[in-house]
């Protein structure tokens, strides 16, 4: 039985048992107490309904219950989570001693204070830890079937902790599907499934961006389809910029990373770090987004490491990968909300030549390749003047101007340099106080070698006469 599922059935039973009795404070105890700061993720709306239908029909209710509180419980047993982790951790290290095993009651030491040891039935779900009695609330059994599930897996075969057994699925748990209202995004003939508002430190805040084109409507249909992404570009033209305005927009946690720096097998996969003296594991970026069902996004993946090559090809694949921790193998499945969102440069642009082409293996497996291009000049110039408060429309088109002639030059291979449309707002933003060439030469022309300075110089001059 899957331990989601585990988590369900305690629930139902916790509450067919206890709700009889004393349902309204227990309701309060829930909103207030259990579920502290995160109970403001629970729809009030929902969670009476719910009580509505539990009046007349307790196990429709229980699973009604079930499904408002779904988020608040997931966001609850994060660090139960992760503390499940360092346990398995500890476990694998040996450090952590199982004291009884028999069938189904386990004897573990209370990770609180280890000269207490409690006992956990893996059958009937009850735990004598003086913690469960006291807070009769089915988060806590869900936490000792978690810790318990985690240490001993699907076959709970404590004996055979040395042996490497199959991976052994992890199906994360109070992971459950995401509560998605029936709100959309729109633009162009697609649409994107918001989800619901929630405080998430990883949703983009903050971000304004103009929509233009089809490149747009084909990313939110490649998203909502759940088709992996490739977005090709040159640098600046908006690849990330545009991915996090999809995720702020739709309440979507996303995660970037961002080339050589950062697509590393430690930071995509995990590693073992030391904390209090104990090792434990510490997800990587990839198990993380695809257990939480966050969006993760991989900038200039162009030339990444085989062994992180070799893991995504494997989740193209198969939505799922298998990571080694402490000499086990560990499966990681992709939840459903989970995308995975690559950009690249143009491997054909002479500026990135010498960056290494991305495999064909690699490049062969994304199901949608999108290639953009920078804005419309009229677009552009518009975006520069909002963004910075320059307010002279003809110059402003001069300037997007000129930054097009030196991409053009740049694609015939006359310039190895190009202008982003964010140094065109750098350059705009000295517009305002500066005359042009100097404005020019602070936020574009300083960044070239000299060869390429000169260039671009002839091109200002001809069109700045
Ligand atoms: N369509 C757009 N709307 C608003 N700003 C844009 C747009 N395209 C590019 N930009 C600006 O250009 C900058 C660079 O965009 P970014 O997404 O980082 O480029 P890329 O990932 O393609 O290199 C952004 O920070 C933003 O200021
Ligand atoms: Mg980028």
């Amino acid at each position: 039985m899957k331990l989601s599922q585990q988590i369900a059935d305690a629930f139902e039973r916790y509450c067919l048992e206890y709700f009889q009795k004393d349902f309204s404070k227990h309701k309060n105890y829930l909103l207030k107490v259990a579920f502290g700061r995160n109970s403001s993720i629970i729809s009030i709306k929902h969670f009476d309904e719910a009580i509505l239908i539990y009046a007349t029909d307790p196990n429709r209710g229980v699973r009604e219950l079930y499904n408002v509180l779904q988020s608040a419980i997931e966001a609850t047993m994060q660090p139960v989570e992760e503390k499940a982790s360092a346990l398995l951790c500890q476990y694998n290290n040996s450090t952590l001693e199982v004291e009884e095993f028999d069938d189904d009651i386990v004897k573990v030491q209370s990770s609180s204070d280890p000269s207490n040891s409690y006992t956990v039935n893996l059958d009937s779900l009850e735990c004598d830890c003086p913690h469960f009695q006291k807070i009769k609330f089915a988060g806590m059994v869900c936490k000792h079937i978690l810790l318990a599930n985690e240490l001993f897996g699907e076959n709970r075969s404590v004996g055979e902790r040395k042996e490497t057994s199959p991976a052994p699925e992890i199906t994360v748990p109070l992971i459950l599907d995401m509560q998605i209202t029936d709100t959309v995004f729109y633009y162009g003939s697609q649409k994107l499934t918001k989800r619901e508002r929630r405080g998430n430190s990883h949703i983009p805040s903050g971000i304004r961006y103009v929509l233009e084109g089809t490149s747009p409507e084909m990313a939110i249909y490649a998203i909502e389809n759940n088709d992996t992404l490739l977005l090709i570009g040159e640098s600046g033209v908006g690849k990330s910029k545009m991915i996090q305005y999809f995720a702020q927009e739709t309440n979507t946690p996303l995660i970037n990373a961002c080339g050589h720096n950062e697509i590393t097998v430690e930071n995509m996969l995990g590693s073992l770090m030391a904390i209090n003296g104990s090792t434990v594991w510490k997800n990587g970026i990839l198990p993380e987004a695809m257990s939480k069902g966050y969006w993760l996004l991989l900038d200039e993946i162009n030339s990444i490491d085989p062994g992180v090559m070799k893991v995504l090809n494997e989740l193209l694949d198969n939505r799922r990968i298998t990571i080694t921790v402490a000499g086990q193998p560990r499966l990681v499945k992709a939840h459903k909300g989970f995308r995975l969102i690559c950009t690249m440069n143009p491997p054909d642009s002479p500026i990135y030549k010498g960056i290494e082409m991305m495999s064909f293996e690699l490049m062969d497996r994304f199901e949608t390749v999108i290639y953009m291009d920078y804005l419309s000049p009229d677009t552009e110039a518009k975006l520069i003047m909002s963004q910075t408060g320059y307010t002279d429309e003809m110059t402003a088109r001069k300037i997007v101007q000129f930054a097009n002639s030196i991409r053009l030059a740049m694609k015939q291979g006359e310039i190895f340099a190009t202008v982003t449309t964010r140094s065109l707002i750098s350059f705009c933003k000295k517009a305002v106080s500066f005359d042009i060439r100097t404005s020019a030469e602070t936020a574009i022309l300083r960044k070239m070698s000299s060869a390429d300075r000169d260039k671009a110089l002839d091109l200002f001059n001809a069109i700045f006469k």
